[in-house]
C-alpha cells in the first residue's frame, strides 16, 4: 500500500530498498539478487511509516497522573512535576515513548518539548525520525534563554544522525507567546531558516480570550505577526472562526489533527473535511500521553475518521484512505519532510510498517486500507524499518531494551511524583 497514489494496494507486491532509500515498488517480479535480505510480508501489509504528528514523547512519565481534570488544575499538576525533570529523565521518557511508538508502526514523529539534546539522543538510539523543537514560552521567567536554547538545539540537531533527526523553533501557543516574542521567534527562525511548530486555537476559551484582548483569532494574530512567512506545523486548529480557513489555505507545512487529545480533553471537534476541502495540508498527531493516554497510532486514525462522519453527519466523510493519507503523507508534508518519507516512492526514505492482517479481528480481508483503519491494533506491526534499517521485528525494538526502558521509566516516574 504505497499510499501514493492514494487508495492503491498491490496485491502480492514488493517494496525494494537500497542504501536506506526505495528504489522500486509495485507488484512482484524481481528476483532477489545474491546478497539481498528478504522480509516475507505474506498475509501482512507494507506500508509507509506513521507519521505522528504532534506529541510530548517524555509525558510518558506523566501517564495517568492527572487524568479527568480541566485545563488547569491538569496543567498547574504536570507544570509541578516538569519542574523537577532533568534531561536523563527525559531520555528515558522519550526512550519509552518510542518503543510504544514502533509498536504502533510509527516511524517519525514530531515532538515539542524541553531538554530536546536529550529528546534527540533518544531518537538516535531508537533508529527512529524525529523533528524536534524545543517549547518556547514568551511568559516564562527568561524567554530569550529559550529562544537561544532552541536555536542552538537547532543548529546542533538539524540533519542530524544521518539526517534522521531535523528541528524547527517551538513557540510553545499564541497565548504563552505575546507579540514582542513571537517578533523575536519569527526573526530567528528566518535567520535559521527554520520551520515553526506551535499549538493554534486548541479550545474555545483560548480564541475568546484572543478576540477579546486582541480583536482577531490566535490564527489571524500568528499570521499579523508574520509566523506564516516561514513553514508552520499548527497543532490542533480545533475552533477555526473568520478568515482562519483562508490563512490556513495558504500555510506552507499543515495542520497536526489531534483527535484523541481533543475527545479527551473536550476541547471540541476540528474542521477537518473543512480544511481538506480548502487543500490544506492535515497531518495526525496523538499529542502527548499524559493528555491522550496513549501514542497509539491506530486510535488516532479510527477517532479522526469517526469524528469526521459525525461531525458532518455523514458515514462517507473521511474515507479510509484520505485517513491513511493523513498518518503518513500528510503528517511528513506538515513536519518539512514530504520530499523525503510518507509514501512507497522510488528515491524517497525507507521508513516502511509491515502490519500483520491475518488476525481474528482484522479477517477476513474485504479491504486491506479499512482494516488498517478500522481493525488493526498496535500488536499487528511486525516489523518497522527507519531508513532501510530494520528498528523493529518480532514484537520488539531491535536498538534499545524495551525492559530497561520501562524500568528505567516508572523508577524516575516514581521519583519525581515522590517530590525527588
Ligand atoms: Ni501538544
Amino acid at each position: 500500500m504505497p499510499v501514493e497514489p492514494n487508495g492503491v494496494v498491490w496485491p502480492g507486491g514488493q517494496v525494494i530498498i537500497d542504501g536506506g532509500r526505495i528504489v522500486a515498488v509495485g507488484p512482484a517480479g524481481a528476483p532477489p539478487l545474491p546478497g539481498d535480505v528478504v522480509i516475507d510480508a505474506t498475509g501482512m501489509v507494507v506500508l509507509p511509516g506513521f507519521v505522528n504528528a504532534h506529541t510530548h514523547a517524555a509525558m510518558t512519565l506523566m501517564r495517568g497522573l492527572a487524568e479527568d481534570m480541566t485545563l488547569m488544575p491538569w496543567l498547574e499538576k504536570i507544570w509541578q512535576v516538569e519542574a523537577r525533570l532533568t534531561g536523563d529523565d527525559v531520555y528515558w521518557g522519550t526512550l519509552l515513548a518510542g518503543v510504544e511508538m514502533l509498536a504502533s508502526g510509527i516511524t517519525t514523529f514530531a515532538d515539542q518539548y524541553f531538554f530536546c539534546d536529550d529528546v534527540a539522543r533518544a531518537v538516535r538510539d531508537l533508529g527512529m525520525r524525529a523533528s524536534i523543537s524545543r517549547g518556547l514560552i514568551g511568559t516564562g521567567p527568561d524567554p530569550a534563554a529559550s529562544l537561544r536554547e532552541g536555536a542552538a538545539f537547532f543548529e546542533r540537531w538539524h540533519k542530524a544522525a544521518g539526517g534522521r533527526i531535523t528541528a524547527m523553533l517551538g513557540p510553545h501557543a499564541p497565548y504563552t507567546c505575546p507579540p514582542d516574542f513571537i517578533a523575536q521567534v519569527v526573526a530567528a527562525a528566518k535567520v535559521l531558516n527554520a520551520p515553526l511548530h506551535i499549538h493554534l486555537s486548541e479550545t474555545r476559551e483560548e480564541v475568546d480570550e484572543s478576540l477579546r484582548v486582541y480583536g482577531v483569532s490566535p490564527i489571524e494574530r500568528m499570521a499579523n505577526e508574520g509566523l506564516f512567512e516561514q513553514p508552520v506545523l499548527a497543532a490542533h486548529c480545533v475552533h477555526l472562526v473568520g478568515h482562519d480557513l483562508d490563512i490556513l489555505a495558504q500555510v506552507r507545512g499543515g495542520v497536526a489533527h489531534n483527535p484523541v487529545s481533543n475527545l479527551k480533553l473536550a476541547c471540541g471537534v476540528a474542521p477537518v473535511t473543512d480544511m481538506l476541502a480548502r487543500k490544506v495540508n492535515v497531518g495526525l498527531g496523538t499529542d502527548g500521553a499524559a493528555s491522550a493516554g496513549t501514542l497509539d497510532m491506530f486510535a488516532a486514525m479510527r477517532q479522526a475518521a469517526f469524528l469526521a462522519k459525525n461531525r458532518n453527519g455523514d458515514p462517507t466523510a473521511l474515507p479510509v484512505a484520505t485517513v491513511l493519507e493523513m498518518a503518513t503523507l500528510g503528517g511528513a508534508r506538515a513536519a518539512g519532510l514530504g520530499d523525503e518519507i510518507g509514501s512507497l516512492v522510488p528515491g524517497k526514505r525507507a521508513d516502511v510498517i509491515i502490519v500483520d492482517l491475518h488476525r481474528p479481528h482484522t479477517m477476513p480481508l474485504h479491504d486491506v486500507l479499512a482494516a488498517v483503519v478500522y481493525s488493526a491494533r498496535p500488536g499487528d506491526v511486525k516489523t518497522v524499518i527507519v531508513d532501510g534499517e530494520v528498528v523493529y521485528a518480532g514484537g520488539r525494538p531491535v536498538r534499545v531494551d524495551p525492559q530497561m526502558a520501562a524500568e528505567q521509566a516508572e523508577f524516575r516516574a516514581r521519583r519525581l511524583v515522590a517530590g525527588q
